[in-house]
């Protein structure tokens, strides 16, 4: 088994805001997140996949394959965006790194075998991110 990872960087807002709570409960659980206005990051995403290198081709997906994949599905749904705003599911549940990483993850694996799909890694600063593995 080898793992190739894709790292790609979108800039989207958000607002950590949950309409079943209170403006003070907002506050109280998202702290500054919950300005009702938004603030924005420079999210880094990082996609990993595993497989057994083809020993005709010397690899198991071609990188230029998974880029294109996250620049239609991840990058042009959401770079530039408000994700709390503009993403309908995000309408929904809260924009958090979790629920974002967890949202990527299904998009992916509609064009990625799920016996490849290993890691979604979403950064939200440099000193904080979420990752997750599938169910
Ligand atoms: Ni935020």
């Amino acid at each position: 088994m080898i793992y190739l990872t894709r790292r790609v960087e979108f800039s989207a807002s958000h607002v950590l805001r949950n309409p079943g709570f209170s403006d003070e409960e907002n506050r109280k659980i998202y702290g500054e997140c919950a300005n009702p206005h938004g603030h924005g990051h420079n999210y880094v995403l990082e996609v990993t996949l595993g497989g057994e290198i083809d020993p005709k081709k010397g690899f198991f997906m071609n990188v230029v394959e998974l880029k294109h994949i996250l620049d239609e599905e991840i990058i042009g749904r959401l770079d530039h965006r408000n994700i709390s705003v503009e993403v309908p599911y995000f309408r929904e549940h809260v924009a958090t790194s979790e629920n974002i990483a967890v949202w990527i993850w299904r998009l992916l694996v509609e064009r990625i075998d799920r016996r490849m799909l290993y890691r979604v890694r979403l950064f939200e600063s440099s000193n904080n991110y979420v990752e997750y593995f599938g169910e």
